[in-house]
Formats: structure tokens, C-alpha cells, sequence
């Protein structure tokens, strides 16, 4: 007679798993408010003024005084900000200044949190996609994706691009600074393009995005910066792309998002002088599953799913890279577009930034 072994119900397991459930639905509940934070300024009432009470914060920002009790309990509860009882005062603690009340730091959390609404208002037509297999576009999300993907991804240009990124490319600063033509592919409301434009003002820019919502954006940001002279904005599909002559192309987080990337990547070569280089910025990501199954990978595939491999598979070929591809597979995308060299050139926890060149 055989018996089959019965598992085991292991109690320390299912607490751990009771806690890490409660920990994320609260964490879920509460990102709400969190964006109900930044928008009335109470992180930064909070960090200026230091421990107040909750009719303190409210005199402070011109809000309603029971709300902001709510608000603070649920924050406290959170381990965002810090409760006195005895004063009955709360306060942000200075190592979450970076997060919560400082929008130039380069780990503020509100381009995430903001992220996350947009995720929750597209579920449903994920869920549908996901019966279908259908695409869904870029711009068929929520209208405040756009946005949000900006204030996402500015603050790590605003560290990194010009002061690492650019100096890690072969030769690629000194011809900036002497005057070259610059493409940005995807460029989204132009946030790197005007970093850029900033920081080599001898040199031309030109941004391209089929979005045209963002290519208004762009322009706008462009004018009151007052670039408009020397960077343009122009509505295109990176695949029709024409004309050549540029010394650098770039490609901000957006070449897995895209149907065709060989295809893509094949088009830009073209663009390129022949010293030229292209510079690929992607979501940082190493090879296997196994090594992504972590905070940031976790994220980065939330992103994926939700928007990144829907948008791939809205376009021609819908080849769908995802988020987390990794270099061994963005090396094999550029290799089969054409590229002689490929290496990885920086890197931070959140970008890897790979040099392409013809
Ligand atoms: C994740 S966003 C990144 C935007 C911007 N580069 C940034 O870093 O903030 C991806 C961008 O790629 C654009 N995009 C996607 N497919 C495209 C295509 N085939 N041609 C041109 N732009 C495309 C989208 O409209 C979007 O602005």
C-alpha cells in the first residue's frame, strides 16, 4: 500500500506571508493618499515647519483639520512620518525628505505613486487585452500617463544623463560641445532633449514622438526654455524616420515599448553619420528572471504589463521585448539591426545605458 506524504501546513509561513499581504493592500490603500499629499503640500509643510499637530498642518497648508487628521494617522501608521503622543505632533523624519518633500531628488516617490493610479485606472482595458492578445496603444491609456512618465523619469536624467551618461560615450561630449546634430527618438514631452540642449548649447536637437499630445508638451517646454531656436519637436513614427548626418541618436526608455525594434533600431543606423553613435537608455534589467525577482524588478514588471508589452503589441510586429529584456537580448536587437558595436556604457540601479555604434 502506498500513502501519499500530506505537506505540512507551515505556520511561521503563512504569518510571513499574512504580514507581506497586509503590508502591500496597505500600501495599495494608501497611494492614494500619498498623491493626496503631494498635490495639497503637506510633505513639504511637514518638512518645513517640523513636528506640528494636525490643526497646525492644516492652518499651514489651508486645508480641513479633521481631514488632515486622517491623513497624518494614516501616514504615521504607514511609517512615512512619525507620531509624538505626548505632543500629539507628527513629523517627517529627514532621511524621508528625499522621498516625500523634495520633487529634485532622484529618489522622490511621486512619479511611482502617481504611476500607480494610472495602472488602476487602465486595469480594465488590461484585463481585456489579456483575453484577446490585442495591443494596447501608448496613447490609449489614461491621459495622465504622460505626464506622470515625465515626472517618472525626470529626476534620473536630471542626475545622470549629462553628468555620467554622456561622458561614458566615446567622443561623444567633445563633439556636443563643438556643435553636433542630435536626434531624441521617443522623446515623450522632451525632458532629456531640453537637459541636453542646456547643457551643449553649440549643438541641434531634434525630438520625435507619434504622441502628439507629447510633441505639444515638448514644444511648449522648449519655448519657455528658451531653445526653440536650436531644438525642434517634430510628430513621427521612429520607423518612417528619413535623412541623415546626425552624430548622436538617442533612445530614452522607449525601444522595448516599440512593435518593431529592429526594424527601429535598422532606421536609426541610417540617421547616423558614420562615426556616429546611438545612445540606448532601458529600464536597468539583468538577463534571467531568477535575478529580477526583486523590489525593482517587481516594479519594472508591473510597468510591463501594464503598459510596455501592450503598447509593443499595439505596433507592426508587436516583437513585445518587455521592461526587464536585459543586455543579452538588447545586444541581439541591435546586432540584427546592424550595429557593429554594442557595449554597456553606465548604469544606476533604475537605467542602463547602452552604446550603439554603426
Ligand atoms: C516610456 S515613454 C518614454 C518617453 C521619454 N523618452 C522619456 O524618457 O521620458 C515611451 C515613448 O515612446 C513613444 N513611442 C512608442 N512607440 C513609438 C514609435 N513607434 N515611434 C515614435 N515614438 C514612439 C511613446 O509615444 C512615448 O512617448
Amino acid at each position: 500500500m502506498t500513502t501519499t506524504a500530506v505537506p505540512q501546513f507551515d505556520q511561521t509561513k503563512f504569518d510571513a506571508a499574512l504580514g507581506r499581504f497586509l503590508g502591500d493592500a496597505g500600501a495599495a490603500f494608501s497611494s492614494a493618499l500619498v498623491l493626496v499629499g503631494d498635490k495639497l503640500g503637506l510633505y513639504k509643510a511637514l518638512n518645513e515647519g517640523g513636528a506640528q499637530t494636525a490643526r497646525q498642518l492644516a492652518e499651514r497648508t489651508g486645508t480641513h483639520e479633521r481631514y488632515v487628521r486622517e491623513w497624518l494617522s494614516n501616514q504615521a501608521a504607514s511609517g512615512y512620518i512619525t507620531y509624538d503622543p505626548e505632543t500629539r505632533t507628527f513629523a517627517l523624519p529627514a532621511e524621508h525628505v528625499p522621498f516625500l518633500a523634495d520633487d529634485t531628488s532622484e529618489v522622490t516617490m511621486f512619479g511611482l505613486f502617481s504611476m500607480a493610479a494610472v495602472l488602476f485606472a487602465d486595469e480594465p482595458k488590461i484585463t481585456e487585452v489579456f483575453k484577446t492578445g490585442q495591443g494596447l496603444g501608448w496613447h490609449e491609456h489614461d491621459q495622465r500617463l504622460f505626464a506622470c512618465t515625465e515626472r517618472l523619469f525626470r529626476p534620473g536624467y536630471r542626475a545622470h544623463l549629462v553628468a555620467d551618461w554622456i561622458p561614458a560615450l566615446d567622443g561623444v561630449a567633445a563633439k556636443l560641445r563643438a556643435g553636433a546634430r542630435v536626434a531624441d527618438i521617443g522623446c515623450g514631452f522632451g525632458t532629456s532633449t531640453i537637459l541636453m540642449a542646456n547643457a551643449y548649447p553649440a549643438a541641434s536637437f531634434v525630438g520625435y514622438d507619434y504622441h502628439v499630445p507629447s510633441i505639444e508638451a515638448a514644444r511648449s517646454a522648449a519655448s519657455a526654455a528658451g531653445l526653440s531656436d536650436r531644438v525642434t519637436f517634430e510628430v513621427a513614427s521612429a520607423r518612417d524616420l528619413s535623412g541623415d548626418g546626425f552624430d548622436l541618436v538617442c533612445c530614452f526608455d522607449c525601444i522595448h515599448d516599440m512593435g518593431d525594434p529592429v526594424g527601429v533600431l535598422s532606421r536609426l543606423r541610417r540617421l547616423l553619420k558614420q562615426d556616429g553613435t546611438l545612445m540606448m537608455v532601458e529600464p536597468f534589467a539583468s538577463d534571467t528572471l531568477e535575478e529580477n525577482l526583486n523590489p525593482i524588478g517587481r516594479i519594472f514588471y508591473a510597468a510591463s504589463t501594464m503598459l510596455c508589452t501592450p503598447a509593443s503589441r499595439a505596433q507592426e510586429v508587436g516583437l513585445a521585448l518587455g521592461a526587464q529584456a536585459g543586455e543579452i537580448k538588447m545586444r541581439a536587437v541591435a546586432t540584427e539591426a546592424g550595429f557593429s558595436k554594442f557595449r554597456r556604457a553606465s548604469e544606476t540601479p533604475f537605467n542602463l545605458v547602452y552604446e550603439l555604434r554603426p
